[in-house]
């Protein structure tokens, strides 16, 4: 009889390096002898297409828009829908859940509603607590829907990112529909092939890739946004504008004044350009996947989302992006790569579009000189980007607006000194 507490011995494995390398070279000589079969190289090519919709009165029965654009062919039953909202844009649209209702019951040949809509809460609550997740699916499971089935996701980002996870995971993938109700939605994180949660501390930790069936940007949504969030779209526009087009960083730059004055017109415009820029990139970058290093997009983004968690998600995404933007380019600048004119131009539009440039978790105060220091927390963000895309380290930086320039290694020194210049009782 063995006693438990001895661990039973099935292989011993030699301890001395050697002997083992010896062993493991005898088995392989053996095997490829016996066994060598040649690899199979798999090739798969996989089309996706996918339309972005521009609209107004999304779910008024006038408009046939979203039910024709999934309407089953002729004599095949509606397709089954389950709608999930953004519990912070619903409260601002009393009624919105009946109007719904009644916009799948004038399409009732197209579309039928498998359950009531399903509410989750609006913001990065959606995406740091992983019970939401559980819940749709328990939801996606007890209505029984299928592959072929639709989940159509009503809200901003944070509620897009989760109910895209959902869609993505259950069955490996139900079809999305993305209703995106916030600026930053519209252009940029509604649009894309992206989808996630937050977990570990970590924003996006888990996600997938999983492109959209289809987009609809309803305008009107976008009356009822506070005028952070408003502003917090425009951060990605501007993103994709200076390390891409010029003219368009120069018109956000031009009309920056009436743009976070809310003239709905010139939101249009940014929202369209924003998102076209977006799409573009997907399709022609030849990395949609993101599988490289490189992620020309996330330009700003290794200081916001550290900056994000820092702050325990006090920042909105558009508003820690547009200081990883000011900080970034204030790096550029102290790096002799951006012209100071353009630096101070990119740092004067974001500041008319009334985007604060400095959060104090930036800095800490030294324990012995009692001197406020750049927060070497906030650098964290450089190792968790890293992390996050694989490879070796890739940052977006700019050597003018409208050019940006991937750089693999950082100069601490300058980046705190660039973090110092932001301060807002140094900028002018
Ligand atoms: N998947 C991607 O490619 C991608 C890209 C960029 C950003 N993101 C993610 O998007 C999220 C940020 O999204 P966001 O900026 O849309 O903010 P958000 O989703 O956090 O929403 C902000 C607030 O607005 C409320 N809201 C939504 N629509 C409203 C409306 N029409 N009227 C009034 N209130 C409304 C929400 O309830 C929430 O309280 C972040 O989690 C970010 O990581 C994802
Ligand atoms: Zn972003």
């Amino acid at each position: 009889m063995i006693a438990r507490s001895q661990p039973l011995n099935l292989w011993s494995a030699p301890s001395d390096p050697l002997v083992l390398e010896r062993k493991l070279k005898r088995n392989l000589k053996q095997e490829s002898e016996q066994d060598y079969l040649p690899a199979i190289h798999q090739q798969v090519q996989v089309q996706f297409n996918y339309a972005v919709h521009f609209t107004r009165g999304l779910f008024q029965t006038q408009n046939p828009l979203l039910a024709e654009a999934i309407a089953p062919p002729s004599n095949h039953p509606p397709q089954s829908i389950l709608a999930v909202v953004d519990a912070g844009f619903l409260e601002h649209r009393k009624g919105f859940l009946d109007q719904i209702t009644q916009y799948a019951e004038f399409y009732s040949s197209n579309i039928t509603l498998k359950a009531a809509p399903i509410i989750v809460p609006g913001g990065e609550a959606a995406k740091n607590d992983p019970k939401h997740l559980e819940k749709l699916h328990q939801e996606i499971n007890g209505v029984g829907l299928c592959r072929h089935s639709y989940i159509v996701a009503i809200g901003g980002g944070a509620v897009l990112d989760l109910v895209g996870y959902a869609a993505a995971t259950a069955h490996r993938g139900i079809r999305l529909l993305r209703v995106p109700t916030t600026v930053l939605a519209q252009n940029d994180s509604g649009v894309g092939v992206k989808n996630g949660i937050n977990a570990f501390d970590k924003k996006n930790f888990l996600g997938t890739f999983a492109p959209p069936y289809a987009v609809f940007n309803d305008l009107d949504f976008l009356k009822t946004l506070d005028d952070r969030d408003w502003r917090s779209g425009m951060a990605e526009a501007i993103k994709v504008a200076l390390i891409k087009d010029a003219n368009f960083f120069d018109w956000i730059a031009a009309h920056a004044q009436t743009l976070a004055q809310r003239d709905m017109n010139q939101m249009q415009h940014l929202i369209y350009r924003c998102a076209q820029l977006h799409l573009e990139h997907i399709a022609q970058s030849g990395d949609p996947f993101e599988m490289g290093s490189s992620r020309p997009l996330d330009f700003g983004h290794w200081a916001a989302h550290r900056l994000e968690y820092l702050t325990y998600y006090r920042l909105r995404h558009g508003e820690a992006v547009a200081m990883g933007m000011a900080l970034d380019s204030t790096y550029s600048y102290l790096m002799g790569l951006l012209p100071e004119a353009q630096w101070q131009q990119i740092i004067s539009t974001l500041k008319t579009l009334g985007f604060a440039l400095f959060v104090p978790e930036m800095m800490v105060r030294d324990r012995v000189e009692h001197s406020l220091q750049p927060n070497p927390s906030l650098f964290k963000g450089l190792a968790e980007f890293r992390e996050h895309l694989g490879g070796e380290l890739t940052l977006m930086l700019l050597q003018g607006i409208g050019q940006g320039l991937e750089v693999h290694e950082v100069d601490f020194e300058k980046y705190e000194k660039a973090i110092a210049l932001l301060q807002p009782e140094v900028m002018v």
